[in-house]
């Protein structure tokens, strides 16, 4: 049904209203309300890359059923004109009250590029039809000269999730095409039967409808071996062509993403097969992402916990020989060696709340760029490395001890890192505070002359 200016106003204003009352609090948070009429209106809208550069991936909860799973959409926010279906699954949280969540999945596909579509999500309370608002995205572009603006944190909470308005006005005044969540969210998205993980959600909604949100595993999301971070996000692996929130990879541009969990080294107690898959998978990437270095010179991984910090505590990557670096004793699957052997130009860490940027890095030497002394970021002689963990939760900033040798920045404030792809041999990045009302408190220009970086082209 399209409805005329007149009739579109008057049903926003009634769903919007009706969400708004349709949830009772609990604890605090939101909760679905007994009345089945609204529990089966779509919410914690969020979209995601899909299997080709020119699919968009949505995702949200219902609280009723799966009846029905649909999206209109269309490049008129007045007619939306065409349909998609897709999957609905259920979700049971593992929480005492073993909550069910069902999970509606809708693929867009052969979206032109860069083009803003409207859409609006649909679901059913077994008697009727119950729509979201109307949401829009820009699509993305899958050419490689995509000169892509991508936010980039860790580390965001519920709970003094401080950068948030911030992003959304960055979101709102259109200067970022894509999100990237580096792990930790909500604290936790299964706390208190899961409603700490639906608030959030609804929280990021106005950012994560509107641009794709891209994610990896924390520490954060471990309860019941990952099951709310498995179920809530949608990330598609373009190299096994399926649906895997543990690891993934996807392209942007002249970049190679390679999405990857650190978890695995840690919660040893849901097994170690994990691990050793996962490592077979990275070597899989990084060699067919070799293969395709014409088409995607650049190659960024990231993953939540780091292998190089400096921060005044006793985590993993203060110490000299970190399991994420150097794997386990007498097991390895050490990520340094494998990362410097396969040319990874830029590794992005979080965990650490707080900012902190390194100069190239490899087997705790560093190796700045050759072809200008005054930038160690051309041409850099080994991987660089960033921790970006500091957009806000409730357990605060990380503080620093004293600087290792290849520590160039620290900041211990609240923000986000932007990466701006200049072109397909420049790569802008900055950090913005958000203590500082936005200011620009680092940035830098991470340069390569050729497609393979200086360490595999000599
Ligand atoms: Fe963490």
């Amino acid at each position: 049904m399209i409805y005329d200016y007149k009739q579109r106003f008057i049903v926003s204003t009634i769903s919007f209203f009706s969400l708004c009352f349709c949830y009772n609090f609990h604890n605090g948070f939101m909760e679905p309300s007994n009345n089945d009429n609204e529990n089966g209106r779509p919410q914690q809208i969020h979209i995601s890359l899909g299997p080709n550069t020119s699919d968009i991936i949505i995702t949200w909860t219902t609280y009723s059923s799966c009846n029905q799973t649909m999206v209109k959409y269309g490049i008129d926010s007045n007619q939306l004109n065409r349909f998609a279906f897709g999957d609905c699954n259920v979700f049971i949280d593992g929480g005492p009250k073993h909550r069910k969540h069902y999970i509606h999945r809708v693929r867009l596909s052969n979206l032109k590029p860069s083009i803003r579509y409207y859409y609006q999500c649909y679901g059913s309370n077994g008697f009727q039809t119950l729509s979201s608002l109307l949401y829009n995205f820009k699509s993305p572009n899958p050419y490689n000269d995509w000169n892509a603006r991508i936010l980039i944190f860790g580390d965001l909470g519920l709970e003094n999730g401080q950068s948030i308005p911030r992003i959304q006005k960055e979101i709102d005044d259109n200067n970022i095409d894509m999100i990237i969540h580096v792990g930790d969210f909500a604290y936790d998205l299964d706390s208190n039967d899961s409603y700490v993980g639906d608030a959030f959600m609804r929280r990021i909604e106005p950012i994560a409808s509107r641009v794709p949100y891209q994610t990896c595993p924390g520490n954060h999301e471990q309860n019941y071996n990952f099951s709310n971070y498995i179920n809530r996000f949608t990330m598609y692996d373009m190299i096994d062509s399926n649906i895997n929130n543990h690891y993934y990879t996807f392209n942007v541009g002249p970049i190679k993403f390679i999405s990857f969990s650190t978890e695995f080294y840690f919660f040893i107690e849901y097994g170690f097969t994990q691990m050793f898959r996962q490592y077979e998978w990275l070597e899989k990437t990084l060699i067919n992402a070799n293969e395709n270095r014409h088409k995607q010179p650049w190659i960024i991984t990231f993953g939540h916990r780091p292998m190089y910090c400096g921060n005044d505590n006793y985590d993993d990557c203060t110490r000299f020989e970190s399991i994420i670096r150097k794997g386990w004793p007498y097991i390895g699957l050490g990520l340094e060696d494998l990362f410097y052997k396969y040319g990874v130009d830029i590794e992005i860490w979080a965990h650490e709340h707080s900012y902190e940027r390194m100069w190239p890095v490899y087997n705790t030497i560093v190796h700045n760029g050759t072809v200008d002394p005054n930038n160690p970021y051309y041409n850099a002689q080994a991987p660089i490395h960033l921790i970006t963990g500091s957009a806000g939760c409730k357990e605060r900033l990380d503080l620093f001890r004293s600087p290792q040798p290849w520590s160039a920045k620290r900041i211990v404030d609240y923000g986000y890192t932007k990466f701006h792809i200049i072109n397909r041999t420049h790569i802008y990045i900055e950090q913005i505070s958000d203590d500082q009302q936005g200011t620009i408190v680092d940035s830098f220009t991470v340069i390569k002359n050729n497609d393979l970086p200086v360490w595999l082209h000599e």
